[in-house]
This record gives C-alpha cells, structure tokens and sequence, in this order.
C-alpha cells in the first residue's frame, strides 16, 4: 500500500455554519452564532500570523444538538465553541501550542443535555 503523502496544511479546521429554519428540533450551529464565531476565529489567526492553518466552513458535521461545533484535523479533536473568548482559547492553546482546551473538547459519546 503506498505511503500518504505529507499533510498539506498543518491543520485544518472545518467549523458548521449550517443554517435550519427558526424552530427546526435539531436546531444549527448557525442559529448559535457559528458564522460570527468563524469570522472571528479566520481573522484572528490572520491577525496572529498563524501559519499552517486552514479554516474551512462546513456543512453540517452531524452534532447540531452540541453546537456550536468545530473539528481540527488530522487530529480529529472536535470542539463546541460558544464566545470569541472559547476560539481565543483554542487559537492560542490548540492551533498554536499544539495542546487541548479539554473543557470544550466533545468526545464520541457526548450527547446533547436534553431538557424538558
Ligand atoms: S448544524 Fe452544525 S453540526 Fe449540524
């Protein structure tokens, strides 16, 4: 089997801006603010000079119910991000420093907080 070639990015970041309609069961990562939070995270990375790093909008990555979302690869860490103060963090701790934010991180399990 052949090798995979080098990455091509570094990372990238794929963020659901889908929009469903104002009531929709499964609700959308748009209806939470995820195209501002995009807006934010691509020019914040401009502004800090951070190489390596794609950020993509996505279509909808299928866990509408925690979103907003947003996944980085290769490592497939996925995050639900909800402030400008959540993407600084991510910025800063994940695309930068290679770490985890481990308190917005989603693990495979993880289900929506169902209420009443
Ligand atoms: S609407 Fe964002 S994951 Fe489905």
């Amino acid at each position: 089997m052949p090798q995979d070639p080098p990455l091509y990015f570094r990372l990238h970041v794929f963020v659901c801006t889908n929009r469903r309609p104002d009531g929709h069961r499964r609700g959308s990562c748009a209806a939470g603010g995820s195209e501002r939070l995009r807006d934010y995270l691509k020019s914040r990375a401009r502004e800090l000079g951070v190489e390596g790093v794609r950020i993509n909008s996505a279509g909808c990555l299928d866990r509408c119910e925690l979103g907003p979302v947003m996944v980085v690869y290769p490592e497939g860490v996925w995050y639900a991000v909800h402030t400008p103060a959540d993407i600084d963090e991510i910025l800063e701790t994940h695309l930068v420093k290679g770490g985890r934010v481990g308190r917005l991180m989603l693990g495979p399990g993880d289900q929506p907080v169902l209420t009443a």
